[in-house]
């Protein structure tokens, strides 16, 4: 069980009764499931180590649904863990012992969208993908990108604060989510689903929202603000002979792609590697010890590939891409995009994964991956680096055939420290949920957290929503 790598004890919370599951059918007839296969499902996390043993999933499909149940569970002193696409990446979406899984799949209908404004409000459990879908055959996009967008829910990339693909063009979620509807954990709909691009009255509330991972409330709906959908959009997949090479192709980047710079990642050798082992992706370019994945996207085919082709020249001719490849039509770019994407997916595929989602200064951002090489040699099976470098977000994963004590021993607190003496982040865009709630304090002041858990006392006092994550255990 989860309990024994997370050392956590169940809180005096009551176990659901038959009673419970009555008044939950009466809130939601037909919706109240108890099925075992059925809770397999939700009860074990994308990246299959973290489980609980909920024994009660609920699937509500409105607001005031939500509300009744969060009530009763009020009442009841019921643990509740509410649970999107379950594609998070920090064991925050299941639960740790019984609690009820409350989920926003049902929730999936889009209240509005105004094609002048492109600002698009929906329930929570829209999945993203579909969502985008949906805002492109209107001449828009959803202002957010990642690889699990086939499952994941709005209301999930709110909780998290999901950061991404497109994070470096159209920023955080904190600036493009204009307004969000949120049931409290007695039941209290708290109604701030506007759609004002300026609202100054009084404190930004729906802000404690985004990012709570579930701890303060439950996200019902959303209100977001989508960017018109780019007539042009290239895609280039380059191979580069150093990591100075790459920061230095980043720079001349910024400088000659400008406005039409959306996107640019990196991946290691190792990470193209194992995409070509584990997923059969062949490699679109020669060789390298870096790669890198920049988009443009524009209103103007003509002049972004003019100005495309300057950088490339530019980047060719000075040796800092070996190689590269172009897409400039859809299904191209989406197959380089492919390369990308799926790191996470083939790193599963490679044996037990120890993950790392950090903010660096980018000068320092290649440095941690190879100085954990250095440190965990032939301990490790690999140690990979990707991520946004446009965000200074890196992705640090090491693989190994099973989990081990001794391998966690000497990646933690190596890792936090070496971060934290960068004065970076130790969560940059997955949150901490379960697994990382131990280590806010690398990256927040006695202070900060202090306060954090006054926030939760106040929303809910008697510490049912999501019980266990994002919060460290009281000092
Ligand atoms: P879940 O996983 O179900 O839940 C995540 C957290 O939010 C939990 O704590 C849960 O309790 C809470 N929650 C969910 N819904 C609600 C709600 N309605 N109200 C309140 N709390 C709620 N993340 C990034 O930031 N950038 C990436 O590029 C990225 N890429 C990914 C790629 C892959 C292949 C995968 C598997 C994951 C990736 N992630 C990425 C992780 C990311 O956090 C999630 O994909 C996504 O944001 C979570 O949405 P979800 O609906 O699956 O939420
Ligand atoms: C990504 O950028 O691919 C995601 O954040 C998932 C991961 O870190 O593996
Ligand atoms: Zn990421």
């Amino acid at each position: 069980p989860t309990s024994e790598r997370y050392p956590v004890q169940r809180l005096p919370f009551s176990v659901v009764s038959e009673e419970d599951l009555a008044a939950f059918e009466r809130i939601i007839p037909g919706r109240v499931i108890t099925d075992p296969e059925e809770l397999e499902v939700a009860n074990v996390d994308w990246l299959r180590t973290v489980r609980g043993c909920s024994k009660v999933l609920l699937r509500p499909r409105t607001t005031e649904e939500v509300s009744h149940i969060l009530r009763h569970c009020h009442q009841r002193n019921l643990a509740v863990n509410p649970q999107g696409g379950n594609t998070g990446m920090v064991g925050g979406s299941v639960p740790v012992f019984d609690e009820i899984i409350l989920s926003t799949a049902l929730m999936n209908q889009v209240i509005s969208f105004h094609d002048v404004s492109g600002i698009l409000v929906c329930q929570a459990g829209c999945v993203l993908e579909e969502l985008n879908h949906y805002v492109q055959e209107r001449g828009f996009i959803m202002p957010l990108d990642l690889g699990a967008k086939g499952s994941c829910h709005i209301g999930g990339n709110v909780a998290t604060n999901a950061g991404g693909l497109r994070f470096l063009r159209y920023g955080s979620l904190r600036g493009t989510v204009l307004g969000l509807e949120v049931v409290l954990a007695d039941g209290t709909v708290l109604d701030c689903l506007t759609s004002l691009r300026k609202d100054n009255t009084g404190y930004d509330l729906k802000q404690l929202f985004i990012g709570s991972e579930g701890t303060l409330g439950v996200i019902t709906a959303v209100s977001i603000s989508c960017p018109p959908r780019p007539k042009a959009v290239n895609v280039a997949f380059l191979g580069c002979p150093g990591f100075a090479e790459v920061l230095q192709a980043f720079s001349t980047c910024k400088g000659t792609l400008g406005e039409i710079l959306s996107a640019f990642e990196f991946m290691d050798a190792e990470c193209m590697q194992l995409v070509g082992q584990h997923l059969h992706l062949a490699r679109p370019v020669r060789e390298s010890p870096f790669y890198i994945l920049v988009e443009t996207s524009g209103s103007s085919a003509e002049h972004d590939a003019e100005k495309l082709d300057g950088f490339l020249e530019q980047a060719l001719g000075s040796g800092l891409v070996t190689d590269g490849t172009v897409g400039t039509d859809q299904s191209k770019a989406q197959s380089l995009w492919a390369l990308r994407e799926r790191i996470t997916e083939a790193l599963s595929h490679d044996g037990y994964v120890f993950k790392y989602d950090v903010s660096l200064p980018v000068e320092r951002f290649y440095d941690l991956v190879s100085d954990l090489r250095a440190r965990l040699g032939p301990r490790a099976k690999h140690v990979v680096g990707y991520g946004h470098l446009g965000d200074g977000n890196l992705h640090l994963n090491v693989t190994a055939e099973a989990f081990s004590t001794a391998l966690l021993g000497a990646l933690e607190p190596y890792v936090y420290t070496w971060t934290a003496a960068q004065r970076g982040s130790v969560s940059a865009e997955h949150g901490l949920g379960l697994r990382k709630k131990d280590v806010l304090g690398y990256s927040k002041p006695p202070t900060a957290v202090q306060l954090m858990w006054q926030l939760k006392a106040l929303l809910d006092p008697r510490g049912l929503l999501n019980p266990y994550k994002t919060l460290p255990a009281h000092a």
